[in-house]
């Protein structure tokens, strides 16, 4: 059974409908990336997961319960966190702090869980005691992936983890997703970077006007020509 069944979802913010049927699965410990252009409802697919929009058909089964009309706190205890894409810390508490407020539905386990984070990315740990917002781009997403991961939850939803990072970051950044896979949690990301992220993830989703254009296996979307002249720049 997967993880995550995504089925069929039609819906949007108000009246106008932005996904017009979207499908997806995450499995447990995939990674699993939404790619395709600006404006295709690839966020809003995400968030449609985590509560946040209108949904009028279709269905979304987390471990093979119906989610669809859930609140988001109860999306959250059923063992799904989101890390928006932007403002995804709080810059002004530190990085011990930002962890801490991450655990705000947890009553114990929260210092065993927090050294487990600080194992987890260990460029925090020196860091513990400074405001989040002196700290480099790739550092702020680790605190922003950590904070997420202080309730433990089965799946990581992040949008666009490495938006307005140099390249050197970039692969940083994916190196750290595949940690976070390796601690035992399934990952859906939308990306920007497709070529980079379809290279990292194991199966990948093209979205194009709120509707499925392409699945499969991250490799073979890259060598599929007709998604790379129409999606990933030729
Ligand atoms: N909060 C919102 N309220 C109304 N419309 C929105 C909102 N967020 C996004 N949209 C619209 O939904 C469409 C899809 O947006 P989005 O899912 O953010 O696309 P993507 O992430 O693929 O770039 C766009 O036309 C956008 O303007
Ligand atoms: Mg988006």
């Amino acid at each position: 059974m997967s993880l995550l069944q995504v089925e069929d979802i039609v819906g949007g913010y108000g009246e106008a409908d932005i996904l017009h049927g979207v499908s997806l699965h995450v499995d447990p410990d995939e990674i699993v990336v939404i790619v395709g252009p600006n404006g295709a409802g690839k966020s809003t697919a995400m968030k449609a997961v985590f509560g946040l929009v209108h949904i009028r058909a279709g269905r979304i089964l987390f471990q093979g319960q119906d989610l669809r009309g859930a609140r988001t706190v109860d999306i959250v205890k059923r063992g799904i966190c989101f890390v928006p894409q932007t403002e995804n810390v709080f810059p002004s508490l530190t990085v011990e702090e930002n962890l801490e407020m991450g655990a705000f539905l947890r009553d114990s386990g929260i210092a065993e869980q927090k050294d487990r984070i600080f194992e987890l990315f260990p460029p925090l740990k020196p860091k513990r005691r400074q405001p989040a917002g002196t700290l480099s781009g790739g550092q702020r997403q680790m605190v922003a992936m950590g904070r997420a991961l202080m309730l433990d939850p089965k799946l990581l939803l992040l949008d666009e983890p490495t938006a307005g990072l140099s390249p050197k970051f970039i692969g940083q950044i994916f190196d750290i997703v595949h940690q976070v896979r390796d601690f035992g949690v399934a990952i859906l990301m939308v990306e920007q970077n497709a070529k980079q992220a379809l290279a990292v993830a194991d199966r990948g989703y093209v979205l194009a006007t709120g509707r499925n254009r392409f699945e499969g296996k991250g490799a073979d979307l890259l060598a599929d020509r007709e998604v790379a002249q129409a999606f990933l720049g030729g």
